[in-house]
């Protein structure tokens, strides 16, 4: 099949879009407002953009009203967020997190989360989250939506801390993400999460482009 999203004549039931690049990591950003309330709300419209320095993005559509989402404002007026990974173990909070509460109220509180205090900025993390970045806000690129009023904020931020439960890290010196489990989005109401893991060993390429790869380090011939 073939349709212009811009004619949504799919004809399907229910709009494949989402579906179309699946699964999505879910950033967990937790923020705090001018006024010092804690913010938290999961987007699965994010990822790495690089990591010379670490950068990380979110995208977030506005309110029906028009209004940022708490998250795209706490970050741009506050200048920090933090992109805490959302796990099978914490599904339940992640998606109570997305409901609409008002500005005022404490969402990690509110979702019976533990805050831990980060290193470099003002939000605090997930405490129960194996892993977070803590991150200086970089930029907003504005993309407009057909919604008249309505507009999708990428944010884009600077990892300058990250936190890795020690009990995730291997004795190998890798993640054990089968133990950490992250959880991602898929289209419709559907989820997935991280059960298993191949390793597809590139040959014939430069060993320091596989070092680029793996993350590490040149004696590492494995
Ligand atoms: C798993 C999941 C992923 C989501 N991803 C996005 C997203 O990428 N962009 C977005 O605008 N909203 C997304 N939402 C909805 C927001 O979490 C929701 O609008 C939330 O209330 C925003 O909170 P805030 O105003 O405190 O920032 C997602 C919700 C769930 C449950």
């Amino acid at each position: 099949m073939f349709y212009e999203p811009d004619k949504n004549d799919h004809g399907l039931q229910y709009a494949p879009f989402k579906s179309c690049v699946v699964p999505r990591p879910i950033a967990w950003i937790s923020t705090v407002s001018r006024q010092g309330v804690v913010n938290l709300a999961p987007f699965s419209q994010c990822n790495i953009l690089g990591w010379d320095p670490p950068y990380v993005m979110f995208s977030a559509n506005t309110h029906f009203d028009g209004r940022r989402k708490d998250s795209v404002a706490n970050a741009e007026e506050t200048g920090a967020f933090v992109f805490n990974m959302a796990t099978w173990a914490l599904r339940d909070a992640v998606v109570l997190t997305s409901h609409i509460m008002e500005s005022g109220v404490d969402e990690m509180a509110a979702a019976g989360l533990t805050p831990a205090p980060c290193r470099l900025v003002a939000p605090p993390r997930v405490k129960e989250s194996p892993i977070a970045f803590e991150c200086r806000y970089y930029q907003t690129m504005v993309v407009p939506c057909d919604t008249p009023g309505s507009f999708n904020s990428l944010v884009v931020g600077r990892v300058i801390g990250v936190h890795i439960a020690d009990d995730v890290i291997e004795p190998s010196g890798k993640i054990d993400i089968l133990k950490v489990r992250p959880l991602a989005r898929m289209g419709y109401l559907d989820y997935t999460s991280v059960t298993d893991i191949v390793e597809l060993r590139p040959e014939g390429i430069p060993e320091r482009m596989v070092i680029g790869m793996s993350g590490g380090k040149p004696s590492d011939k494995r």
